[in-house]
């Protein structure tokens, strides 16, 4: 956990002060001499759950009553980019991160604000959805990296992102696209958008599905079928 605030962007970021964190174990606030944290399950079932008082003793060290505190589950809402940049307007954020079968639900209604899931899989532990959380969200913060890298990245308008290239113009006999080379701006934005439509369609569809389609786009969609042979 600690190596990924060490690492090169992130880093910079802390030491530019444009972030901080501080991270907390739990088990600090075990109230036994082994630092036990977890227990059976009322009612049976497998496996064993975060017990509530050392859990509630950690969030109120960092003063989580009254912070956005996300809880990572595979039981939560599912993570995105326009989620990434919700929680990329607070202030403060408090991540918790749970181990075993999860944690009792009555810290959830006492402090948690989101609890969220990074995908449709299930983790061992929580801290490595935490860290793609906080790895999604730092890197919006202003300042971290620049805009314009920003702008044109996967989802930020709801497509996947453009196939890009660089030297040498031809690699083991495969050539980079000549429109790339032809220094025709309107050329290249319209081939670079029509990419992002194909990739979307394979991979993506239902980005699409959920967007209002005009008439140039649809006629795109249409051609990249035909050309398919799905039209
Ligand atoms: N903990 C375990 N699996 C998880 C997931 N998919 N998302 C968030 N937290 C998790």
């Amino acid at each position: 956990m600690s190596g990924f605030f060490e690492s090169s962007i992130m880093a910079r970021a802390v030491q530019r002060q444009l972030v901080s964190y501080e991270l907390v174990d739990i088990r600090d606030f075990a109230n036994n001499k082994h630092n036990k944290c977890d227990d059976e399950l009322y009612g049976g079932g497998p496996g064993m759950l975060m017990t509530p008082e050392p859990l509630a003793s950690a969030l109120d060290s960092v003063q989580a009553k009254g912070s956005r505190v996300v809880y990572m589950t595979p039981g939560g809402r599912l993570f995105n980019q326009q989620y990434a940049r919700d929680l990329a307007a607070e202030e403060h954020l408090v991540i918790l991160c749970g181990r075993y079968e999860g944690i009792d639900q009555r810290i959830i209604d006492t402090y948690v604000t989101d609890e969220i899931s990074i995908g449709d899989y299930v983790l061992s532990s929580g801290e490595v959805a935490a860290l793609t959380l906080v790895d999604a969200v730092y890197r919006l913060l202003p300042g971290v990296i620049t805009g314009e890298s920003l702008e044109e990245e996967s989802f930020e308008d709801g497509l996947l992102e453009y196939p890009q290239y660089t030297r040498p113009a031809v690699y083991d006999t495969m050539q980079v696209p000549d429109v790339l080379l032809s220094g025709h701006h309107a050329n290249i934005q319209a081939w670079r958008y029509k990419k992002r439509l194909e990739k979307t369609l394979l991979y993506r569809p239902d980005l699409l599905s959920g967007r209002g389609l005009d008439n140039e786009l649809r006629k795109l969609i249409d051609e990249l079928l035909v050309q398919r042979g799905e039209a």
